[in-house]
């Protein structure tokens, strides 16, 4: 999970980096109560930052210095609804204006390639890093970190001696990396960058930006981070799948598709595609129900995907090696009792593998009207897509 600026900042002030004030604000009038409380810091100088999560929001217009809290507000005022990279701007983030000297960059990266993590740092921040990276590799620093180790001081000193910094100015970035290694590797994070971390008129070093990426697949020894999810860009039916645990993704089409494990599901869509060329119709979504799913699970699933308006036929794919087809059967016969005379759409089920006679017999002994059971997985494909143009 990505974090927005204002979140990171509040991460950051938590483990003890140095941030500068922030508040957020939807409205141009709480832009300006905002700036009149944050401004008071820094001689009324706000900096009003459009919060997406996408780069180059400076350049695109959406980071913008106010002298005054009148200005913060007519500028909030500019920069709210506005479209960044296709990311509308809903929130920005007040924050306190600083006086620069020189800016910086660091990050810390989960480096999935040398099965390690880096560190890299450069004087020259500010700027857009990936072009400084092609045009000038030698001007940014890339350091190796020990994750068990992780940024101590000497790991720190090695990396501002690299990035070419005096001693002086090294000294004071130094305990700062180690603090922001406090914040990738207690946050289980995967990327931690600052761009820019600066140097203030009177020589403190201050994280102006922050992008966080946390580890979702941490997520269980971290039960504060579910608030900072973006409640507001999550699909409904993508945020009910996930209450269920079910690997779910939204997709475009009519034939809502159903399987157990990642590869079937994958080729499943493939098919539906394929089969559908012909009569207009579209894999509707991505639903992996996984290794040994039970009945429940089953029925969960089959739930989520008759909830997709846009779903005119459902395409359930199993092939049983630990899944067993007895329960897959169970759990479609149950969901659709559940659901009653509000099950509408047409199922068309291939069965294989493991018990697969039992999961049969269950569906023919239920006898649904609903429910087309089908040999072959392109048979089955077919059939679906074909419903579903209907
Ligand atoms: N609080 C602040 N006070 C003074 N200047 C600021 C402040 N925040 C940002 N700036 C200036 O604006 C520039 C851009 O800000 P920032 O890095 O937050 O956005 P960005 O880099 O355009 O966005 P992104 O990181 O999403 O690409 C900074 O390099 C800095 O010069
Ligand atoms: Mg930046």
């Amino acid at each position: 999970m990505d974090l927005f600026e204002y979140q990171a900042r509040d991460v950051f002030e938590a483990h003890g980096v140095p941030v500068l004030g922030g508040k957020t604000a939807t409205t141009p009038a709480e832009a300006k109560a905002a700036a009149e409380e944050i401004g008071a810091k820094s001689g009324g100088v706000t900096v009003v930052k459009a919060q997406v999560k996408t780069g180059g929001r400076g350049k695109a217009g959406g980071v913008k210095v106010a002298k005054s809290a009148e200005e913060a507000e007519q500028l909030a005022g500019q920069i709210l609804g506005m479209d960044i990279k296709g990311h509308t701007v809903n929130t920005v983030m007040i924050a306190q204006g600083a006086q620069i000297a020189e800016e910086y960059y660091f990050s810390i990266l989960l480096d999935r390639t040398n099965r390690g993590v880096l560190a890299m740092c450069s004087k020259e921040g500010g700027v857009d890093i990936e072009t400084l990276a092609v045009e000038r590799p030698e001007a940014l620093a890339k350091v190796p970190v020990d994750p068990n180790v992780g940024i101590d001081e000497a790991k720190a000193r090695e990396i501002v001696e690299q990035a070419g910094f005096d001693a002086e100015t090294g000294d004071k970035i130094v305990p700062v990396l180690q603090k922001l290694w406090d914040v990738y590797a207690g946050e289980d994070a995967t990327l931690v960058e600052v761009n820019p971390l600066v140097k203030t008129e009177d020589g403190q070093i201050i994280a102006l930006d922050g992008k966080v990426t946390l580890d979702g697949n941490a997520d269980f020894r971290h039960p504060d981070h579910a608030t900072l999810e973006d409640k507001s860009a999550a699909d409904p039916l993508e945020a009910a799948a996930k209450e269920k645990d079910l690997n779910y993704v939204k997709l475009d089409g009519n034939v809502g598709i159903i399987g157990n494990g990642a590869g079937l599901v994958m080729s499943t869509l493939d098919v539906v595609a394929y089969a559908g060329e012909k009569v207009g119709s579209k894999p509707a979504n991505f639903l992996d129900i996984g290794g040994g799913a039970s009945a429940a699970v089953m029925a969960n699933g089959l739930g989520i995907i008759l909830g997709d308006e846009q779903v005119k036929s459902v395409f359930v794919n199993v092939f049983g090696g630990i899944t067993a087809c007895d329960e897959v059967a169970k759990g479609i016969v149950g969901a659709l009792d559940t659901l009653g005379d509000a099950a509408t759409k047409q199922l068309v089920v291939r069965l294989d593998g493991n018990a697969v006679e039992e999961g049969r017999r269950i569906l023919a002994e239920r006898n649904h009207p609903l429910v087309t059971i089908e040999d072959t997985m392109d048979g089955a494909a077919a059939k679906a897509a074909e419903l579903a143009a209907k």
